[in-house]
């Protein structure tokens, strides 16, 4: 394919254009200009419905209204952006803007949700690109916005119609020195970070499908493990196979899919998956699906390749196991969220010193100041929340997030492991080389946690079973 010039580019600004666009251009003839707008049929009026998110992301517009009174508040949806030369990486929306505006997989980039104060409440517009008229050159001659190019595109009453948000084109969009911009105003990002620190019932409705698609997606792995052993990248295919899944079941991954087999799964964030997944070892695998609606699942589960654990991988992994069944323990509505991670560690530092890998105690190890030796073992958190984003509600204060409260409705991950690097001396022999995490996503509610990968096999002898079952 090549991008098509317009007949005036082609005629008078040959300098002008893009040198990859210059060098393969090709003039459009008399007989095209004078019949490519002519002859297509007229669009169906009929508007959609209103989307089942709208009166959830209307919300929470009320309540970023609520608390800006008389300003005038821009989210942007974000900008395209360039892998390599003319060609971008697939468009991401911005989360907030995601969240405000209900318009996640199908929004338009360089979008933009203005909050124009009137009196003490605001009227809010949805800015974006309308798709072109079939008589204008973009049409059919741009290749990032033409339908011709890229497909169909949104028109402002189509939009209006679904989210229930008043529409305008971006062209009527003028910014202000006096707009507050998400990612630009401190106040403003913190807040519309902080509303995501708990989710309604249409979020957590979509973080149950992410995971259940994510759940499918290790099914098809050890269902594939035959043919992953075989290949010198079993890795990438670990990573292909998950995939597939998350493309034909969801939008997209929430971030790059971890496939560690053996040492390499004591690297915390191993995305290059470029080594073999020999039998014998186990394989970490760190993955979640982003579903259509954006939210995404964030699970790990630790596999023996072979289907069976040796005793000492059996030994660190239900010591993981452990720690992750202490931190949901603890967790309950009103507890620390910082609660949790130190339950998960006081396990890690208490078998880890038994084992006789610490220069201390397990008491000394968990002392606040003096202590962390257990830590070289598990240098990561326990818990993040989780949402739009992997590590959701990043910007939110301190005394939100890891020193807040528990909360009804809100969506975190467990996530405890033990890693021996193969070059660490400090551990016998037998242990160095494995790494284990166990990653699941839990959802507090008034009677407490609910593990919403609970159906994921998570003890030894589960994930020995399922391998089993699905590998026949
Ligand atoms: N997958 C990244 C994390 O678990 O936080
Ligand atoms: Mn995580
Ligand atoms: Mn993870």
């Amino acid at each position: 394919m090549s991008e098509q010039a317009t007949s005036e580019q082609t005629t008078a600004s040959t300098e002008q254009a893009p040198q990859s666009i210059v060098n393969r251009r090709q003039p459009y003839p008399e007989g095209f200009l004078a019949t490519i707008s002519q002859g297509w049929a007229e669009r169906p009026e009929q508007l959609p419905p209103l989307r089942e998110q709208a009166p959830f992301a209307a919300a929470r517009r009320a309540a970023v209204s609520a608390a800006f009174p008389g300003k005038r508040l821009v989210i942007p949806a974000g900008p395209l952006k360039q892998r390599s030369n003319d060609t971008d990486y697939p468009f991401r929306v911005h989360s907030a803007f995601a969240h405000l505006t209900g318009w996640a997989t199908e929004s338009e980039p360089d979008s933009v949700l203005v909050f124009e104060p009137r009196g003490d409440a605001h009227d809010v517009t949805l800015h974006f690109r309308e798709r072109a008229d079939r008589t204008t050159s973009e049409f059919y001659s741009d290749a990032t916005v033409g339908e011709f190019w890229i497909g169909p595109r949104p028109a402002l009453p189509g939009v209006a119609g679904e989210l229930g948000i008043a529409t305008a084109h971006i062209d009527s969009f003028v910014s202000t020195d006096d707009d507050l911009v998400v990612d630009e105003d401190d106040e403003l990002t913190r807040f519309v970070s902080e509303l995501r620190l708990t989710k309604d019932e249409y979020e957590v409705a979509q973080m149950r499908l992410a995971v259940k698609v994510t759940s499918d997606g290790f099914d098809d792995i050890i269902r594939e493990l035959p043919r992953i052993i075989e290949h010198p990248r079993g890795e990438r295919l670990v990573e292909g196979v998950f995939h597939q899944r998350a493309r034909s079941d969801g939008n997209w991954e929430g971030y790059d899919t971890i496939a560690a087999s053996g040492p390499h799964a004591c690297f915390l964030h191993w995305t290059r998956n470029d080594g073999a997944v020999l039998p014998g070892d186990l394989i970490l695998i760190d993955a979640g699906a982003e579903v259509d609606s954006l939210y995404t699942a964030d699970i790990t589960r630790t596999l023996p390749v072979s289907g069976t654990f040796t005793p000492i991988q059996r030994r660190i992994y239900e010591t993981v196991r452990e720690a992750a069944d202490a931190a949901f323990a603890v967790a309950k509505p009103g507890v620390r969220f910082r609660a949790v991670h130190e339950a998960a560690m006081e396990v890690i530092a208490r078998r880890t010193a038994e084992w006789g890998l610490l220069p201390v105690t397990a008491q000394e190890a968990l002392d606040a100041d003096r202590g962390g030796q257990h830590r070289r073992y598990m240098v990561h958190g326990t818990s993040h929340h989780l949402g739009l984003d992997v590590h959701d509600c990043a910007q939110a204060r301190r005394e939100m997030y890891y020193d807040g409260t528990l909360e009804p409705g809100m969506v975190f991950t467990i996530e405890p492991g033990l890693y021996f690097q193969i070059d660490d001396v400090t551990v016998p022999e037998e242990y160095r080389g494995i790494g284990v995490r166990i990653e699941d996503d839990i959802l507090m509610t008034e009677e407490g946690p609910v593990n919403l990968s609970a159906d994921i096999p998570r003890t030894a002898d589960e994930v020995e079973a399922w391998m089993a079952r699905l590998r026949g």
